[in-house]
């Protein structure tokens, strides 16, 4: 049986691949603690990766918080760079193919219009050029590869917007959320599903791709659906990115056009809001 090694197993998508992974009976997957996969541990990795001999590798491993980011730059670059370039070097020797998560903050996103991945990448902040960084040292690296990219993601694993919305809406009577950055959220067992389609396709139409949920919202929206679907009563005030000043810059406009991913893998992708209701019920909250 074709192995699958899931890198970052710890981390909100790794928990959704593996929810998935049990849920569908693929005993194929493996999900080992970050201790046994640490991707900046090449001597290691390779080890691990000659004891599996996976087929597949899925990297959910990175350094995603975006703010503290502007001050990590070296522990940013080196996770998501150095750690990729790791990753990739072990999947060269074996011929392992890889799946690579990546980030619609690759993005400037300052005009109002769908992202392709024929697009020119123009990060605005360090997440996101390390990000970027990564991406290129795959390319470098690996003759095949699939970068997936995604944007806002939530589930009920992990701290996430979803999250922090509810536990801020059952604390407070009212809140202010930004109105002016759009994007789409994706909910990340809707991500992982995806990227079992994918692997499952056995196509060889590397390259990447951008998978988020369909629709577009504000972040403002976004809270709002949130609070309709869980029945919380707070009143939710808009405002500009200006009234909210963060370390890290963000795109303005940041929707990916999933045309690609649709066409190559007929993949499902569903509407934000329904995924965001399924997310809300399972959290148990209505
Ligand atoms: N979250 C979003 O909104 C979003 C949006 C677009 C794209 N993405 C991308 O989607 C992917 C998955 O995101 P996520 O939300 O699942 O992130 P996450 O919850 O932060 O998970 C990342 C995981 O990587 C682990 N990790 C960090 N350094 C590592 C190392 N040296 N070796 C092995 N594992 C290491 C982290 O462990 P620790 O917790 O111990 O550090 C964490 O478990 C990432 O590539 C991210 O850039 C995320």
């Amino acid at each position: 049986m074709n192995t699958i090694l899931v890198l970052g197993a710890g981390g909100q998508l790794g928990h959704c691949l593996k929810a998935l992974a049990e849920r569908t009976g693929m005993k194929n997957v493996l999900f080992p603690e970050e201790q046994e996969a640490d991707i900046l541990k090449p001597e290691a990795l390779s080890a691990l990766f000659n004891k599996l001999r996976p087929a597949w590798v899925i990297n959910c491993a990175a350094y995603t918080a975006v703010d503290k980011a502007e001050q990590n730059e070296e522990t940013a670059l080196l996770i998501n760079k150095t750690g990729v370039e790791n990753i990739s070097r072990c999947c060269e020797q074996l011929g392992t193919r890889l799946i690579h998560i990546s980030t619609d903050f690759v993005f400037e996103g300052s005009d109002v219009r769908l992202l392709t991945e024929m697009d020119e990448a123009h990060p605005v902040n360090v997440y996101g050029a390390t990000k970027l960084d990564g991406e290129k040292a795959i390319a470098m690296i690996l003759p095949h590869y699939f970068i997936l990219r995604t944007s806002w993601l939530y589930s009920e694993h992990g701290n996430n917007f979803v999250k922090t919305m509810l536990r801020l809406g059952a604390e407070r009577d009212s809140l202010s959320v930004i109105a002016d950055q759009v994007g789409t959220p994706t909910y990340a067992p809707d991500l992982a599903a995806c990227i079992f389609e994918i692997i499952r396709s056995e196509s060889e139409a590397y390259g990447i791709y951008h998978y988020s949920n369909e629709g577009t919202a504000s972040w403002f929206d976004f809270a709002k659906a949130i609070f309709d679907l869980s029945g919380t009563t707070v009143n939710v005030e808009p405002i500009p990115t200006s009234a909210y000043p963060t370390p890290a810059r963000r795109p303005a406009f940041s929707v990916l056009d999933k045309t690609k991913v649709k066409n190559t893998f007929n993949v499902d992708v569903p509407y934000w809001r329904h995924s965001l209701e399924r997310c809300i019920r399972n959290l148990g909250i209505h």
